[in-house]
């Protein structure tokens, strides 16, 4: 058994030697070079965009990094998985978009309102997601 003198020092110790790791651990997440969002990117155009995608309730559907509803594709890497002139053509169309069945709104968005949708998918689509880069969506069976 520890006398008490042994027990105190055990205690001190083991507190020291948490808190100097509790302390590593803290300068370490806020370093450069954990940071993992592209937030020096966030143009006008991309503020303009995020405003839009609230705006029109698109997470009512789609899901954005996993957050939103189940309804629609999720969208953090539609960029890379479906290409700017596709995303255009959805969001423009005059008639509901629906080759797979369910059907997206048709906004009839503008040229420029678009292009601001298309760089805020753009720069959610930068984001380092630490390898996590697939996520599931509904009617992904052709392509994703
Ligand atoms: C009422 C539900 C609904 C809302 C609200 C909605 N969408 Fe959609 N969206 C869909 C559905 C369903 C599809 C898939 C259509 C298909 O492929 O048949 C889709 C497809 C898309 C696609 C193509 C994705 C892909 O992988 O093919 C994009 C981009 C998109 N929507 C963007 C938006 C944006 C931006 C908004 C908001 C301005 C929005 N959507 C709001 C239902 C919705």
């Amino acid at each position: 058994m520890l006398s008490k003198k042994q027990a105190r020092t055990f205690f001190l110790g083991g507190t020291l030697v948490t808190f100097l790791v509790f302390i590593g651990l803290t300068v370490y997440s806020l370093s450069k070079s954990q940071d993992q969002t592209n937030h020096e990117n966030i143009t006008e155009q991309v503020v303009r965009g995020k405003n839009l995608w609230e705006t029109n309730n698109c997470m009512g559907c789609h899901t954005i990094l996993g957050e939103g509803a189940y309804y629609a594709p999720e969208l953090t890497k539609v960029i890379d998985r479906r290409g700017k002139g596709y995303i255009k053509a959805v969001l423009t169309t005059p008639v509901p978009w629906a080759p797979n069945g369910r059907k997206m709104v048709a906004y009839g968005f503008s040229n420029e309102e678009a292009d601001d949708l298309i760089a805020f998918f753009d720069w959610i689509d930068d984001i380092d997601l630490n390898g996590f880069e697939r996520i599931v969506s509904p009617l992904s069976n052709d392509d994703n």
